[in-house]
Formats: structure tokens, C-alpha cells, sequence
């Protein structure tokens, strides 16, 4: 008898609505009924609002059945699911879903395609051998390809990528490093963890490339703490690959040594910016350091460093392997390549899209998620995290560019899009920068430690209807000093949402509900 592989995800959001015990049903069913499965805990394809999404292997089609739980599995036996049958909870063929299909897949294209702690599967799938052509090729043309890409930071600054590695590699140091940036602190952002629980060996081949490319033999990972499952899929990817000769020294006999290190976070947002997360994998307390001098000449333990995001380096290897031109062909204007979208908040459809630069923003939340999940009309959008400025319903046209968000005061930072509608309160919103300003502030500006805290008291005020013109002009200019001032982009952006409340959404300080 023919054995049927079945998939189940083994990834945080699958996991949150049940996915292991939906996997525990289907191997306690498939017993009872003495049908003979294969169990592959597979990452997520990123619908999330599918989740938890399983998948039956049939003549080579992957039926989907979604929002599966445990209760429904003996049902789903009983219909014939291990060969496909109907059910409600049947979808259709996975590569006909159109939330997946309609996307520009670059550098999650193995994310719930693969077994993530296969080493065969990975390999069967073109794992490491963008690392063999780097190796083959060299450190130049790697450079070159980044270079050619068009490739910007995806943790936030979009600074370019091949810019960064080129400075590296041409520091002079016996020793240089690799930081991957996995604190992925950002409200509503996910991409980072997706892309690590679904394909942690891509990232270990990402790394090793870079440290091809710029002369480094040390990588570390500095992954926030809030991702347990992560951290035991990317130890044991880092075993796997360290056990195949794929890390450690002279890997594949090519005389290049590398390894990576797995560096657990501590909770606190602010060791998400670069340098203060150097001072944390250094073992200090993550403050913000002051630059010049960069991280890429003077970083990790005082080398040059390339401090770089997840999702940044995940798009390297299709980019050694089909050529720097092939991403900058995507996207618009300065941004080239995709950005894995991240619909979070009150979305009906909430999930990865990694979509080409250009698309709009309403293209996004109507045409992917489905509008608001409450079904009310949408208010708010906030865009790049905690910092990012808040677009009205009459913004949503704007293109996803980072010039185009520049020119409206506004960032794409990590992608994250987190959707209010039109019960939110915005007074409360801008209140709440200020606070998640004064409580995540590493403390080394005054305009940032202390303006934070005087910002929260002023919105309290307008909110109180005390003085509202007067604290609304104290709270611009509050705004500027610390838009100009701040050290670092913490207390430097804090000032975008705040100021895009005031621009939008100024009446809700009149009927705002309180004072949080
Ligand atoms: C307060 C603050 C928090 C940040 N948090 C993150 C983060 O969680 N992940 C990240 O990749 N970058 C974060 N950044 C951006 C990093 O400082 C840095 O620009 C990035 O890691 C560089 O990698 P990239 O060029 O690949 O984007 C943060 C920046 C600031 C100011
Ligand atoms: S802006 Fe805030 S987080 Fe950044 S260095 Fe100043 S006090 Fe620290």
C-alpha cells in the first residue's frame, strides 16, 4: 500500500491555532484506520487566516483544507481526505489559491513548499547552491550581483546592501563578521520568523555568502526572545548543516571557513537598532552607540561588520544564482526587487504577501486581505512598525515605494501593515508613540528620554481639553527637537505617527475616550 504525505505546518501562527494537534489527530486517525501517511511538518505558506492549512499529497497535486482542527481530522477521514475528498474544509490544489498565486515569490518561494529541517529536501530544492556558485565564482562577483541588484536594507533604513558589503570587504581585518538582525521588534511584523521557520538552512546559506563575499568567518544570529520555535528550528538547522560540512571549517573542502552563532535577545525593541544590538551580543546592555564610527568598519567586539536584516539576506541566494538584474527588473524607481508584506490588525485576511515595489496600498488590504475584519470601513493604516506614520483612507492609493512614503512623511520600514477602522482612536494612537517611546528608549538623548515623557503629558492634556491650541503647537515643536535631535531613529521617528494624527486625524483629541 502506498504511503500519502500529508503536511501539517510546524510554524508559530499555525501552531497558536492548533497545528500540533491537528498533526497528532491525523497520526492517531491514519492509525485507527490503518492508512499509511508520511507527517511532514512543513513552514508556513504565510496565509495565515488559513492556518491551520494541511495539505494532502495527491499524484503530485497538494490539496489544501483550511482553518483545520483536531475536531474536524476523524471527519475528514471519513471523507476520503488522505485522497483528497470533499469536505468543507477543502480548498483546492495549493497552487491555485489566489492569495498565493498573485504574488512575486523571490525569497519566501521555499516557505511551505519544503520540508524546512530536510537537509535532502533543501537540496532537492536548490538549497546551497548559490553558496557552491559563490565559492566557485568569488568574492567579486557576488559584490557585483548585490551591487546590480538594487538591493536595500529590509530592517527599516533601506540603506543599499551592496554598498555596505563592498565597504566591508574592503576594510582590512583578519577578522569580520556576519550580524543577522532577527530581533524583528516591528508591531505586526512577521516576515523575519516566517522566513526562518520555513527555510532555516536558506538563511544559513544566505549568511555563509555574505561571508564570502566581504571576507568574514563568524556569523551570529541575534534572535528575539519572544520566538521560541524559531530558536529550536534554527539550532537544529544549524546543527544539520554544521554535521553535512555545509558550516564549520573549510566547508565543501573549499578551504573557506564559516560558522554561525545563535544569539537569544532580551525583550526590549530598541536592541533592534544595529549598534545597540552589537552592545548586546557583545554582552552589555543594548544602547545605541554613537556612529561614526559605522558597523562596517568597526562593529562586533570593534570589527568590521555587516550587520544585515533576515529578510535582506534571504533574497541573496536567487540573486547569486539568477543574476542581480533579474531582482532590479522588479519593483519601481529606486526600489527594486519585492517586499514581503505583512497584513496585520483588523484585516480579514491576514498573512505574508511578497509582492514587486509599486503596488498600492489599497491593493493590498482590499485586493489580499479582504478589508477589515470587523467589515467596517478602514481609518487608519500604520506602515513600518511602531514608528511609522499613520495613512488616512484617503492614502491608500499611495504607491509601496520607499521615495513615494518619503514624500508623504511617511516609511515602509519591515513591511508590517497594521489596519484600524473607524472605531479607532487616533489621540489615543499618538499618545501611545510617545509612551512606547519613553518605555523602550535606551536612555543615552535627552530629546528622546525626556521629550518622550513630556510628549505623553501634552497629548494627555489636549485629550483633557486643557489648552488644546497651545499643547498642540508645544507638541510640534516637541516633535521637531525630537525629530532633529534624537540620536538614533527611536526617539527620531517616533515624532511620524504623532504628527500624522495631528494632520488626519486632529478631531479625536476632542472626543477622545480617556487617557489610556
Ligand atoms: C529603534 C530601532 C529598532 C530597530 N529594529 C530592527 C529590527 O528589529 N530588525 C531589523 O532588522 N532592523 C531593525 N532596525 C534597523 C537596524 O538599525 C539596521 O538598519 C538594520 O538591521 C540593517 O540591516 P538591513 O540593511 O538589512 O536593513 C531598527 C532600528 C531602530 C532605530
Ligand atoms: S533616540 Fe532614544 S533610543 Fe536612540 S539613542 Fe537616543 S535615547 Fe537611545
Amino acid at each position: 500500500m502506498s504511503v500519502t504525505r500529508i503536511y501539517v505546518p510546524r510554524e508559530t501562527a499555525a501552531v497558536s491555532v492548533g497545528a500540533d494537534e491537528v498533526a497528532l489527530q491525523i497520526a492517531r486517525e491514519a492509525k485507527r484506520t490503518g492508512v499509511r501517511v508520511q507527517l511532514i511538518r512543513n513552514g508556513s505558506w504565510g496565509a495565515s487566516w488559513l492556518e491551520p492549512l494541511v495539505e494532502v499529497e495527491v499524484d503530485g497535486a497538494r490539496i489544501a483544507y483550511g482553518n483545520v482542527t483536531a475536531a474536524d481530522v476523524p471527519d475528514m477521514f471519513a471523507a476520503n481526505f488522505v485522497q483528497g475528498g470533499e469536505h468543507e474544509r477543502r480548498l483546492c490544489p495549493i497552487n491555485e489559491i489566489p492569495y498565493l498565486i498573485n504574488q512575486d515569490r523571490w525569497t519566501f518561494w521555499r516557505c511551505g513548499l519544503v520540508e524546512p529541517l530536510s537537509l535532502e529536501d533543501f537540496r532537492k530544492h536548490q538549497g546551497f547552491n548559490a553558496l557552491e556558485k559563490a565559492l566557485a565564482d568569488g568574492p567579486e562577483a557576488v559584490l557585483d550581483a548585490v551591487t546590480a541588484s538594487g538591493l536595500r536594507g529590509r530592517g527599516g533604513a533601506g540603506f543599499p546592501t551592496g554598498i555596505k558589503w563592498r565597504t566591508v570587504a574592503e576594510t582590512e581585518s583578519p577578522q569580520k563578521y556576519i550580524a543577522c538582525n532577527a530581533d524583528e521588534g516591528d508591531s505586526g511584523t512577521f516576515s523575519d520568523r516566517l522566513l526562518m521557520e520555513g527555510d532555516p538552512l536558506g538563511l544559513i546559506e544566505s549568511m555563509a555568502i555574505a561571508g564570502v563575499a566581504v571576507g568574514a568567518s563568524k556569523g551570529y544570529i541575534y534572535l528575539r526572545s519572544e520566538y521560541p520555535l524559531t530558536h529550536t528550528i534554527l539550532s537544529r538547522a544549524l546543527q544539520l548543516a554544521r554535521d553535512a560540512g555545509w558550516l564549520g571549517e573549510n566547508i565543501q573542502g573549499s578551504g573557506f571557513d564559516f560558522d554561525i552563532e545563535l544569539h537569544l535577545g532580551a525583550g526590549s525593541y530598541v536592541c533592534g537598532e544595529e549598534t545597540a544590538m552589537l552592545e548586546s551580543l557583545e554582552g552589555k546592555r543594548g544602547i545605541v552607540r554613537y556612529k561614526p564610527p559605522l558597523p562596517a568598519h568597526a562593529g562586533l567586539f570593534g570589527k568590521p561588520t555587516v550587520v544585515n536584516n533576515v529578510v535582506t539576506l534571504g533574497s541573496v541566494p536567487n540573486i547569486v544564482n539568477l543574476g542581480g538584474e533579474r531582482y532590479a527588473q522588479m519593483g519601481v524607481n529606486r526600489s527594486k526587487g519585492t517586499l514581503a508584506f505583512q497584513l496585520a490588525g483588523n484585516i480579514k485576511r491576514g498573512g505574508l504577501v511578497e509582492k514587486s515595489f509599486g503596488v498600492t496600498v489599497r491593493e493590498l488590504i482590499e485586493g489580499y486581505g479582504g478589508g477589515t475584519a470587523s467589515g467596517l470601513p478602514v481609518k487608519a493604516v500604520q506602515i513600518g512598525g511602531p514608528l511609522g506614520a499613520y495613512l488616512s483612507a484617503e492614502q491608500l492609493d499611495t504607491p509601496l515605494d520607499y521615495e513615494a512614503f518619503a514624500d508623504i512623511g511617511a516609511m515602509l520600514g519591515h513591511g508590517g501593515i497594521v489596519v484600524f477602522d473607524d472605531t479607532a482612536d487616533m489621540a489615543q494612537q499618538a499618545r501611545f508613540a510617545m509612551e512606547f517611546c519613553a518605555i523602550e528608549s535606551c536612555g543615552k538623548c535627552t530629546p528622546c528620554r525626556i521629550g518622550s515623557t513630556r510628549g505623553v503629558e501634552v497629548i494627555d492634556r489636549m485629550i483633557a481639553g486643557d489648552n488644546r491650541e497651545a499643547n498642540y503647537d508645544l507638541l510640534v515643536e516637541l516633535c521637531d527637537t525630537m525629530e532633529h535631535a534624537s540620536l538614533c531613529a527611536m526617539g527620531g521617528m517616533t515624532p511620524y505617527p504623532v504628527r500624522s494624527v495631528l494632520k488626519h486625524f486632529a478631531e479625536d483629541f476632542a472626543t477622545s475616550g480617556g487617557n489610556g
